[in-house]
């Protein structure tokens, strides 16, 4: 993506961005659309799909769980919505994450911020984040074409705690181009990681399941080590 592009954003051009500084300016005319456009109009299922397989026996609820790439806070909301009582986001948007901020959740009548904090990082470096700080770790939709490869998992592997749950959905033609599952087979050979899966999961609803941008492939892992 090269110069000031001045057309409405959409899932094309989110998949010709090459570099950190294309996401920012991308998200940034996104923002306030982002959800009424492409979510609903694309019958985006994803964010569903992440949480629920990110919670399926995680026994952690209460303790802090990082959602990256977090967006305008559509997985936090299902998370929360989930059980899981402290999330915090971290994303390269300040837009984004304006919106995320005034997402709130829990039960009627007691509403409270779906994020306990919200973090701007560049997650194609090193993040301000200490080490083992999270219970879990999820994301959907920045694992994708021009946003993050599987060197952003080094980051994500640092701040998580001994045994904390990994759910990272990655576009699947993403997965294949980029040698996720290298990383992933290595981590689990020098035992970084245990029990790991891969979960595929629809991106849109009524995905063709064929076609490897509509699906997800979605690493689920426990960290080792403590
Ligand atoms: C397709 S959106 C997904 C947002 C949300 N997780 C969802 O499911 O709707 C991708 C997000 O990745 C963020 N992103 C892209 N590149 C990034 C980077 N280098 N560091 C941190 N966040 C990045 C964007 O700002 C955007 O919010």
């Amino acid at each position: 993506m090269t110069g000031e592009d001045e057309s409405r954003p959409d899932l094309d051009a989110a998949y010709a961005v090459e570099s950190p500084d294309d996401n920012r300016k991308l998200y940034a005319r996104w923002a306030d659309t982002y959800e009424s456009d492409f979510i609903a109009g694309s019958d985006y299922v994803y964010h569903h799909q992440v949480a629920a397989i990110f919670v399926d026996g995680f026994a952690d609820l209460g303790s802090p769980v990082l959602d990256v790439g977090c967006g305008t806070g559509i997985v936090g909301e299902q998370l929360r919505a989930l059980g899981v009582e402290i999330i915090d986001g971290i994303d390269i948007s300040p837009e984004m994450l304006a919106v995320a901020r005034a997402k709130v959740g829990g039960s009627d009548p007691v509403q409270v911020p779906v994020y306990r904090n919200l973090i701007e990082a560049d997650l194609t470096g090193q993040i301000g984040i200490d080490s083992n700080r999270y219970a879990g770790v999820v994301s959907a939709g920045t694992f994708t074409h021009g946003h993050l490869g599987p060197d952003a998992l080094g980051e994500l592997l640092r701040v998580g705690r001994p045994g904390a749950r990994y759910a990272i959905g990655i576009n699947a033609a993403h997965f294949e181009e980029h040698g996720f599952a290298e990383r992933f087979d290595r981590y689990e050979a020098d035992g970084t990681i245990g029990h790991y899966r891969i979960v595929d999961t629809i991106i849109y609803g009524g995905a063709d399941e064929d076609d490897l941008d509509q699906v997800a492939r979605v690493a689920v892992f426990d960290l080792t080590g403590g």
